[in-house]
């Protein structure tokens, strides 16, 4: 009567432990699935509309809309191929870059200026380390005079371009088939500016300044994604696998602990 009993309760106890294992398995098991979006396919990205709103770029779209390059550039980021990888100067660039002056370029050299801006191929953040490998890079310009050279200094990308040398500050949108980044100079080809370089300032050790992402762009997600796949072992099944096993485990013990309590009792 009294085995019986205890037999009982023992059993109920096992029966519990389990079935609240089980719920907490594949609460586990569940939850990682939630986590990865359905990626979507390439979608058309209006880059009148991206430069409008991101910057200020007024006055590079200003050239780009003048020479008409624009077309040349959003029939690129069409081309789900390739895609595309701009380099575009804030406003602030233009209205700091005295000499040269871009006032008495002929059309053609304003275009080509314009489409030395420009990359006929979409380069994420994490192309960068192969760009300076494989410099020097030809831009949408074309020809080795158009060329720019990459270098990825600690996770701080400067571009050379003979004349300007500068840094990419911050990534405004890296979604394929359209990479846009924004940089602190003007980049000049010394196809149109010759080879009467200014002096060339000593590289300064880079501080840790990571590409920051804006903060509303899509490149933002990008990134935490790219985090995320940097640290396989904070989501991964296996990971998951493992806090459950130890989670049975637990419980097991807990329960047969309890059955041989009650035996003893
Ligand atoms: C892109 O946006 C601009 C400005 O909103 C608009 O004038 C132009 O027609 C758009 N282009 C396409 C192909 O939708
Ligand atoms: C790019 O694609 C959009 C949408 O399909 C289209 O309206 C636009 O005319 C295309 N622009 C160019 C330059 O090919
Ligand atoms: C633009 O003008 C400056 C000074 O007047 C001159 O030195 C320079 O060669 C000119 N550039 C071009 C591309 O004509
Ligand atoms: C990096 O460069 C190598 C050789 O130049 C190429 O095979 C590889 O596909 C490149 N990787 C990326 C991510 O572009
Ligand atoms: C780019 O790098 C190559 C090879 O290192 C060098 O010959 C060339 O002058 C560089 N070009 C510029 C614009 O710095």
């Amino acid at each position: 009567m009294g085995y019986s009993i205890v037999f009982i309760v023992c059993s109920l106890l096992l029966v519990l432990q389990l079935s609240t294992v089980a719920g907490k398995g594949k609460a586990i098991i569940g939850s990682p699935s939630l986590a990865p979006a359905p990626a979507p396919g390439p979608e058309y990205t209006n880059l009148t509309d991206l430069l409008s709103v991101a910057g200020p770029f007024h006055t590079f779209l200003n050239y780009l809309e003048s020479t008409k390059v624009i077309d040349t550039f959003q029939s690129q980021a069409n081309d789900t191929e390739e895609g595309i990888t701009l380099f575009v100067p804030k406003d602030s660039a233009f209205a700091s870059l005295k000499k040269p002056s871009l006032s008495n370029l002929t059309s053609d050299q304003l275009k080509s200026l314009c489409l030395f801006h420009a990359l006929p191929h979409y380069y994420s953040l994490a192309d960068f380390k192969n760009l300076s490998d494989m410099s020097p890079i030809n831009t949408f310009a074309g020809g080795n005079l158009y060329s720019l050279n990459f270098t990825d200094d600690s996770g701080t990308v400067h571009l050379n371009s003979g004349w300007s040398r500068t840094k990419v500050s911050s990534a405004v949108r890296t979604t394929f088939p359209v990479a846009v980044y924004q940089v602190d100079k003007v980049l000049l080809p010394e196809a149109i500016f010759g080879t009467d370089l200014p002096p060339m300032p000593a590289p300064a050790p880079a501080p840790e300044t990571d590409i920051a992402p804006t903060a509303d762009s899509p490149a933002a997600d990008q990134t935490g994604k790219a985090r995320a796949a940097a640290s396989p072992d904070s989501s991964s099944p296996s990971a998951s696998h493992r806090m459950m096993s130890w989670g049975i485990l637990n419980h097991l013990v807990l329960a047969i602990a309890g059955g041989f309590l009650m035996l003893l009792l």
